[in-house]
């Protein structure tokens, strides 16, 4: 029988080892009466468009931080992130197909990590697990899991979502002017003049506003962005899972599309027991090697009913390996009678780290990953139905490459991310117009 809390049966990876667990419960029982951040209603519509996007019809933009920092809630940056989102959107709409925009964001504030333990110097602390653990510090006292940081976790969540609200109630999107493209680095792309005729469309045409927001222009205050944030603390994700009037079913009411990550998607795991049970539109992070049984298993797990808009298989393998790995996986959803929304995310697979230990990706092995992507999705006669980007709206400089991206040796100037590389704005605006002219040109 599944409960919000049924999941405490099995065995949870990657939970944080909290010194007084007694604490964790205070803490989560004060959680349990605040009001939540999103509603069933919003995760219906959702999962009703994410069908959608199963289908081809729909092109999900699913982009935002690695981590979220509580230092990063503030209006700027805020305002900065969905400017980038909704700036894509619009270019990728060019691509022929109203567009999804899903933030990873109001929430992103749990990760996962390779080792419990992090080692400078001889000395050994707990690993940084995100702002809602722990901090980033290399002290004792910061990388202790403080449960108190769950409440400062879900009140900046909040204000984060309030302030996304408002923003779009007040007009923001008036953005969708291109006029407000900052297209400085177009002139260094040998792709430029196409790049110019892309803007001078959505300039041109009033048709792929209204396609892009799915609403009539001068409605914009309706223009949809939902959030989402890996399903990683489970005592936490379960503390909303809540019943809602007239409607069945229990809702994760923290964000609207919870996703488990690679480290902890065991189908007889805690997370997988977890999402198994809330009416969300949940995704699944997957990587090489999957086998038939373990394709069979998560269907037979999270989709029994094969109900449309409800999966979404989120692949990272990596330039180097997806040839070999995508298609293999499809054969064996296909196989299974699944119908699942399939997304890339062309940063897991590509993350290296230089001789100076710094982590980065390369501009061009990401887009070489989408690229793949839509091709290998072509030839098994299905579609690609988006994106998963790790991406700021500011000026970083953590990942190398694009048309004026930074090499090597810049990423000291601006690198900011406690976990991994992350677009900058122009590497992310740059993206949108390689996978809008890719759609464009094949039948994708
Ligand atoms: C992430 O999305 O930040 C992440 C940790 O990804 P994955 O689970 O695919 O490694
Ligand atoms: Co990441």
């Amino acid at each position: 029988m599944w409960a919000p809390d049924s999941w405490r049966q099995k065995s949870a990876l990657q939970q944080p080892d909290y010194a007084d667990p007694a604490e964790v419960e205070r803490v989560l029982a004060d959680l349990h009466t605040l009001p939540p951040l999103v509603t069933s209603w919003e995760i219906l519509r959702l999962r009703d468009q994410l069908a959608e996007a199963a289908d081809g019809r729909q092109f999900v933009l699913q982009a935002g931080d690695c981590a979220e920092r509580f230092v990063d809630c503030t209006p700027v940056r805020i305002t900065n992130t969905l400017k980038v989102l909704l700036q894509m959107s619009l270019v990728l709409v060019i691509g022929a197909r109203p567009v999804i925009r899903i933030g990873r964001f109001a929430g992103q504030y749990a990760k996962p990590r390779s080792a419990n333990l992090e080692t400078r110097d001889a000395v050994s602390l707990p690993s940084y697990r995100g702002d809602n653990i722990n901090r980033p510090e290399f002290t004792a006292e910061a990388r202790r899991p403080d449960p108190q940081l769950l409440l400062r976790g879900y009140e900046r969540a909040s204000v984060t979502l309030n302030f996304v609200r408002a923003l779009v109630k007040g007009g923001f999107a008036d953005l969708h002017h291109p006029e407000y493209f900052d297209l400085d680095w177009v002139k260094d792309s040998p792709l430029a003049d196409e790049y110019h005729r892309m803007v001078q469309t959505i300039k041109d045409s009033l048709q792929f506003v209204e396609n892009v927001l799915g609403v009539r222009a001068g409605d914009t205050d309706k223009i949809d962005f939902f959030t989402a944030h890996e399903a990683l603390h489970l005592g936490y994700e379960a503390v909303q899972t809540r019943r809602v009037p007239r409607r069945p079913g229990y809702f994760n009411l923290l964000t609207h599309f919870p996703w488990v990550g690679l480290r902890t998607n065991d189908s007889e795991g805690a997370h997988i027991e977890y999402v198994r049970g809330i009416e969300n539109p949940v995704g699944i992070k997957v990587g090489a090697g999957c086998t038939r049984e373990q394709v069979a298993r998560w269907l037979e797990i999270l989709d029994p009913d094969r109900r449309p808009g409800r999966l979404t298989f989120i692949h990272r393998f990596g330039a180097g390996k997806i040839a070999d790995s995508l298609p293999p996986l499809i054969e064996h959803v296909r196989a299974e009678g699944g119908k699942p929304v399939w997304i890339c995310d062309p940063m897991h697979g590509n993350t290296h780290s230089l001789a100076n230990g710094i982590k980065t990706r390369n501009f061009e092995d990401i887009y070489s990953e989408v690229e793949q992507s839509f091709d290998i999705h072509a030839e098994q006669k299905q579609q690609l139905g988006g994106v998963h980007v790790e991406l700021t709206g500011e000026n970083v400089t953590e990942c190398v490459g694009g048309s004026r991206g930074p090499g090597e040796a810049d990423l000291a100037r601006a690198y900011e991310s406690e976990v991994d590389p992350r677009l900058n704005y122009e590497q992310s605006m740059e993206l949108a117009f390689l996978i809008a002219r890719k759609m464009k040109s094949g039948a994708h």
